[in-house]
């Protein structure tokens, strides 16, 4: 197999509002970005990702896009992002852009248009049915709360959105659409960017006759009903074959309740689809056992569900397709807290061991800013603090009015698994706003920053900053680390994540405590071994420390 530029990167994803103000109206913006270029050129990542920056009504903080070729000016102008982009190759790193088109705003030009008349050039442009009995075409939830349908006196018909009201989804059955969707992404892949992340691709091609889901009132995605429909891998066809192959880019999917077999498909060596595709497996461990409240619930991760899912990507797309790695991103709260431990006694340590523990693996990881500092959950407890519709619309829904929950413990939820989590602004330094801007932030800092911040980290030589650098310096020198194939150690042990890698005969031996307990394991081999990354000063052999996790080379 050729080895691609994409294999040996890793990528580092900014949400452009919480980034860095450089005008101080409290809100991140593209100039803030070229400032930090530096910062993130020491940290040593390859590729940029910027979460949405087009021109939105920021329902769903840029994921609803009224105009794809142009930039909202909250974030600067078109001649910012030249900027921004020629700076970014400079600084000798790529850019992705963020590619949102199962969906576009209610605001869209397109849909504006569509939903006067039955007959008009975009009439067709979004998914129109008449009512059934008086109702709703089918009893599909929308992921944001209430049905996936919103009637339209105009034209008599209801519209689906798999999302919020505010985000109607594209029909991809229509050619014309197609081709509109083929003109936008020409359009950044001709100014030089370098590739795509895809929102919510999988969810593109729905099912014949859109059927009702089994379980009325529970999201269909969960089910799958509405994911990697008939004709998505003749859509992905068409897309490689029409744009991307005439470019050298990668891409990535977001595809919510794909199983590897699907990703194969999709990022196989011969398929012609995608690169790489984020896979939702391990970040959806916990869901609540009443499925009315789907994603909300307050429970631990259990360590052998999590293995079990992250290993079973790694051996099925060995040498088959490739994985993206990741933990964090601005959907999912921060990691430490999720998966490990954000007790002051233990988070640097620990979120040196998850991201020891996921960039080891075989893939192209991604970075969530802040991540990189070992932040940690925001930790709210009034409604009024959150900031994201999809967490005060569940809210309002399971509590107010559906009566599925209490306040309390839906609050619980929120501060466990709410996507607000993320989202804080980065915190820069301990100055008051974090040297975030001068103005009061659009949304919160974590109250942390005095203590986590990039100035504190970039001054300590212990901090996690300097540990995400070596792991990304390991990946970069090393095929192991990039092509090894992945071999799970002890699955049911509930305690410790370890695998092994081999390449060429070489072993990599990665090893990982998850607890705040000492435990001994052996798992070292007869041949010599080499430490070559730990979280703690020295070696003690069998013994893990709380937290503590080692590399071993064998040769
Ligand atoms: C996935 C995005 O990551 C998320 O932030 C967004 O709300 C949905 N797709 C809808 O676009």
């Amino acid at each position: 197999m050729t080895h691609k530029w994409w294999q040996n990167a890793v990528i580092y994803q900014i949400y452009p509002q919480s980034f860095q103000d450089s005008n101080n109206d409290g809100i991140g913006d593209l100039p803030g970005i070229v400032k930090r270029l530096p910062y993130l050129q020491k940290l040593g990542v390859d590729v940029l990702w910027l979460n949405p920056i087009y021109q939105s009504p920021l329902k769903d903080n840029g994921y609803d896009i009224a105009d794809y070729k142009k930039i909202l000016p909250v974030y600067g102008s078109m001649a910012d992002f030249d900027n921004l982009l020629k700076q970014i190759h400079a600084h000798g790193m790529k850019l992705l852009m963020d590619l949102v088109v199962n969906h576009t705003s209610d605001q869209h030009r397109w849909f504006q248009e569509s939903k006067q008349s039955k007959d008009n050039q975009y009439a067709d442009y979004y998914i129109w049915r008449d009512p059934v009995n008086g109702h709703e075409p089918n009893n599909w939830h929308a992921a944001f709360g209430g049905s996936a349908w919103t009637f339209v006196p105009e034209r008599g018909q209801y519209y689906l959105h798999l999302f919020a009201p505010g985000q109607p989804d594209l029909n991809w059955e229509n050619p014309a659409v197609r081709e509109s969707v083929w003109n936008i992404m020409r359009f950044w892949l001709d100014k030089g960017i370098d590739g795509f992340r895809m929102d919510v691709i999988n969810l593109i091609s729905k099912p014949a006759g859109l059927p009702d889901a089994p379980e009325p009132g529970t999201y269909p995605l969960t089910e799958g009903l509405v994911a990697d429909g008939p004709k998505l891998d003749d859509y992905l066809r068409e897309m490689n074959e029409k744009v991307l192959s005439h470019y050298d880019v990668m891409t990535v999917g977001e595809m919510p309740s794909s199983k590897p077999e699907d990703a194969i498909n999709y990022t196989g060596l011969n398929s012609h689809e995608l690169n790489m595709v984020f896979q939702f497996q391990h970040v959806a461990l916990e869901p609540n056992p009443d499925k009315r409240l789907g994603k909300w619930n307050d429970q631990p991760v259990k360590l052998p569900e999590l293995k079990k899912a992250l290993s079973r990507w790694q051996k099925a797309l060995d040498g088959k397709g490739w994985n993206s790695l990741y933990w964090n991103n601005h959907d999912q709260p921060r990691a430490v807290s999720r998966f490990a431990n954000d007790d002051p006694k233990y988070r640097v340590r620990a979120a040196k061991m998850l991201g020891t523990t996921l960039h080891m693996m075989q893939g192209t990881p991604f970075v969530f800013e802040g991540e990189e500092l070992g932040m940690a959950n925001v930790h709210y407890t009034h409604l009024d603090q959150y900031e994201d519709l999809e967490s005060i619309n569940a809210y309002h829904e399971l509590v107010d009015e559906k009566k599925l929950v209490d306040g309390p413990t839906m609050l619980k939820y929120l501060a466990n698994i709410s996507r607000d989590n993320a989202r804080t602004p980065m915190p820069w330094d301990d100055s008051q706003n974090a040297g975030f801007s001068d103005a009061t932030p659009w949304f919160a800092l974590n109250p942390t920053y005095q203590q986590i911040n990039a100035k504190a980290a970039v001054a300590d030589k212990d901090s996690v900053f300097y540990h995400y650098q070596k792991l990304i310096q390991l990946r970069h020198d090393s095929d192991l680390v990039k092509f090894g194939n992945y071999d799970e150690i002890d699955p049911d042990d509930a305690e410790v994540f370890a695998y092994r890698r081999h390449y060429q005969g070489d072993t990599l031996l990665v090893m990982s405590n998850f607890t705040d307990k000492t435990l001994t394991r052996n798992y070292r081999q007869a041949r010599a071994a080499k430490l070559v990354l730990s979280n703690y000063d020295n070696d003690q052999g069998v013994t893990l420390r709380p937290y503590e996790s080692k590399v071993y080379l064998f040769n």
